[in-house]
């Protein structure tokens, strides 16, 4: 599957070069704070204040525990949502509604319960293929599996070759085999193209194997508590291989760390209503 890769992303390439303008395609967050209404008419701040920068053509896992604002983060990327605070650019420019060049793959399936696996586009057959999925082009979402509706979402986002991928959690509904699979098949993709991407995970051996940098989320209100420069050098191979390196599990270690105080802080907020609802039952 990677040579297909290959082959179609040094088309890719060229045309990226051609096109010269989204070679300086970054993401840079700004002092960004987002406030939301809740239902009871309050004000709930589930970001603050976070600073990011993201190279062009770099890989950058985002971490932290639930309900810190990582969807929320991607969203403000991709111009769905704006931040009450602060400003989002991308490429320089001032996120102001959905851009083009800009790929977004949902937390949640985002497929369209009416259409089938194959849309009406000449290369979606060959994307279908690589996902694995040939045989089930004539299947609506509803007759797939939920690791398959992922690996559908999977080819939709990378079939227009963004120059900014947004992940949110893409691989959480798979089997680890397939994970592993669909990993290096991504890992593959940006390693030819180099797209920028914000890949958001709850695995932080995936998040290292994958990316140049792993930023650490504090529970929320989320701000950046860390960022990790990944230095275990490119082409990373085989992901099922990379995390029995040593600097992998010595990055790990550090990461896991700082992850692991933000994950028991969050837990200990729900804990004791868990608790106290226990106690009442
Ligand atoms: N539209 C909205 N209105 C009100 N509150 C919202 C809205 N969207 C998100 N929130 C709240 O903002 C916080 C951050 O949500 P977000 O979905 O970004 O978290 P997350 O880090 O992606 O969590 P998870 O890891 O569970 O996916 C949560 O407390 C959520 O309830
Ligand atoms: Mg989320």
């Amino acid at each position: 599957m990677a040579s297909t890769f290959a082959k179609r992303s040094r088309a890719a390439r060229g045309a990226r070069e051609h096109r010269g303008a989204t070679q300086a395609a970054q993401i840079e967050l700004s002092g960004v704070t987002k406030r939301f209404v809740t239902p009871s008419g309050s004000m709930f701040t589930a970001l603050r204040d976070v600073d990011l920068a993201i190279g062009a053509g770099k890989f950058c896992a985002v971490v932290g525990p639930t309900g810190c604002g990582k969807s929320t983060t991607l969203t403000m990327v991709a111009g769905l949502d704006r931040p009450s605070a602060g400003t989002v650019r991308v490429g320089g420019q001032v996120v102001n509604g959905i851009a083009e060049g800009t790929s977004f793959m949902f937390q949640a399936d985002a497929l369209m319960p009416w259409k089938t696996v194959l849309e009406a586009q000449s290369q979606a057959r060959a994307w279908v293929r690589r996902v694995g999925l040939a045989g089930f082009e004539d299947h609506h979402p509803h007759q797939l599996s939920g690791g398959m509706r992922k690996r559908v979402s999977l080819a939709a986002a990378l079939i227009n070759e963004p120059s900014i991928l947004l992940m949110d959690e893409p691989f959480g509904a798979l089997d680890v085999q397939t994970k592993a699979i669909m990993s290096n098949e991504l890992l593959g993709l940006w390693e030819q193209t180099k797209p920028s991407v914000i890949f958001v995970t709850h695995d932080l051996e995936e998040a290292i194997a994958l990316a140049d940098q792993v930023v650490v989320l504090t529970v929320g209100p989320g701000t950046v508590k860390a960022v990790y420069d990944i230095d275990l050098p490119r082409p990373r191979g085989a992901v099922q291989e990379i995390r029995f390196q040593p600097r992998f599990l010595e990055l790990h270690h550090q990461i896991w760390e700082s992850l692991r105080e933000e994950v028991e802080r969050a837990y200990s907020r729900t804990a004791p209503a868990v608790s106290a609802e226990g106690g009442q039952s």
